[in-house]
């Protein structure tokens, strides 16, 4: 049983619908929905590890009420103290698993896997756990990278519920997965979203924009790639050159990211739509998908395609290694006014140092 990634896509959209719509308890049985049907199975249970009391505990579980276990309890404590996912598809043959809680209710597990919730600062936050996939089938590393994928948003969502300061604007909630989402696919990382965040916002600011602006860019410019979850597998981790087919199918990536926030009503997403159907426009109108030249190109897709390119470059690719970094500001300068606009590009090369501290400071 595995969705396509259009499929994924339609349940993740469909899901953080129902989530964003409901508060407190609802919230969290709607996010355990959310994690129990990405990767069929038949139940989730959602942890949350109170740091003072040194538990984790759950509301929505097993059918049963309040559940508390120590830490180090389990499969579940396992993976929260070792910061690892587990997979573990005959837990009666693993010495870790705690029979109690199938005792307790007559359940019988069989195949669990374990993602713990981690926030920005590495700590961790709790644990997603799910049980027994359907038609007793094992769990994959596919449904592990699916959940993981949900993970992120899970962990926000409740986040920002514990600090009961929750999250009226559902366009924040979607930052963070669509972000993850796009970047997942293509292997590129946690970090790159960061980096990729951060150059824009340094840009943004040496070409003058006030705060505020530079901001809304910042959060907006790591979805520029969202459009990748509709490119195949195949073609995203090709270690190759792609030939002339795979390549138009690829460079759909930035219109099918358009088509998927041109609705939108709120700022972020919109300027989250623009990045992501101009950021591989060039300046000299030789780029995709329209082909558009010099300041025809919005503002925002000028600067994210600068540092989009500055960061694939300092990056490896399964298609391509890390370059050389002076190779990197010698490309910019060479490409100055062809492929980027010629301010940024100048304003990117004379402030090289505060760039490549991000770098070194993300580094993967
Ligand atoms: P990406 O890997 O994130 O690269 C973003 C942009 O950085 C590229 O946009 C290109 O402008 C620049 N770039 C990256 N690597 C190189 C390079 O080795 N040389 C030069 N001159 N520029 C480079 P572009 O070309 O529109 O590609 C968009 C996306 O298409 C890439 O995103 C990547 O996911 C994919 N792609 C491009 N070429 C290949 C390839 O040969 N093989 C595979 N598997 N994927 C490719
Ligand atoms: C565990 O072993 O992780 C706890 C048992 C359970 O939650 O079913
Ligand atoms: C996806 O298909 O979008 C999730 C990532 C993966 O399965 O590798
Ligand atoms: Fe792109
Ligand atoms: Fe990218």
């Amino acid at each position: 049983m595995q969705r396509t990634s259009a499929e994924l896509l339609h349940f993740i959209f469909y899901s953080i619908g129902e989530v964003s719509k409901s508060h407190g308890d609802e919230k969290l049985y709607k996010l355990s929905e959310m994690g129990r049907d990405i990767v069929f199975s038949d139940r989730c249970t959602i942890w949350i590890f109170d740091e003072a009391k040194n538990v984790l505990w759950t509301k929505v579980s097993h059918g049963v009420g309040h559940i508390i276990i120590k830490p180090d309890n389990g499969i579940v404590g396992a993976a929260v103290q070792n910061k690892e996912a587990l997979i573990v598809n005959d837990v009666y043959a693993d010495a870790r698993f705690n029979q109690d809680i199938d005792r307790r209710t007559g359940y019988m597990t069989k195949t669990m896997m374990v993602i713990p919730m981690i926030d920005n600062k590495g700590k961790v936050t709790g644990a997603i756990q799910v049980i027994n996939k359907k038609e007793n089938q094992d769990f994959t590393t596919a449904d592990l990278n699916h959940l993981n994928l949900a993970s992120t948003y899970v962990s926000e969502s409740i986040h920002s519920m514990l600090l009961l300061k929750e999250v009226d604007d559902t366009q924040k909630e979607l930052v963070h997965i669509l972000s993850m989402v796009g970047e997942n696919r293509s292997n590129e990382t946690g970090k790159h979203v960061k980096r990729v965040a951060l150059y824009t916002k340094l840009l943004a600011e040496l070409y003058g924009m006030d705060i505020k602006e530079a901001n809304l860019i910042c959060e907006a410019a790591p979805m520029h790639d969202i459009g990748k979850i509709a490119i195949p597998d195949s073609i995203l981790q090709k270690p190759g050159a792609l030939n002339d087919e795979e390549w138009e199918i690829m460079k759909n990536h930035a219109e099918i990211g358009y088509e998927m926030f041109k609705e939108s009503k709120g700022k972020l997403l919109k300027a989250a739509a623009v990045i992501a159907n101009e950021h591989h426009e060039k300046y000299n109108g030789t780029g995709y998908p329209r082909g558009l030249v010099g300041e025809e190109i919005h503002i925002y897709g000028r600067i994210v395609a600068l540092v989009d390119v500055f960061d694939a470059l300092n990056s490896k690719r399964v298609y391509k290694d890390a370059w050389d970094i002076e190779e990197i500001f010698s490309y910019i300068e060479i490409q100055k006014g062809k492929h980027f606009d010629p301010e940024l590009a100048e304003l990117l090369l004379a402030n090289k140092d505060k760039f490549m501290a991000i770098h070194y400071a993300n580094r993967d």
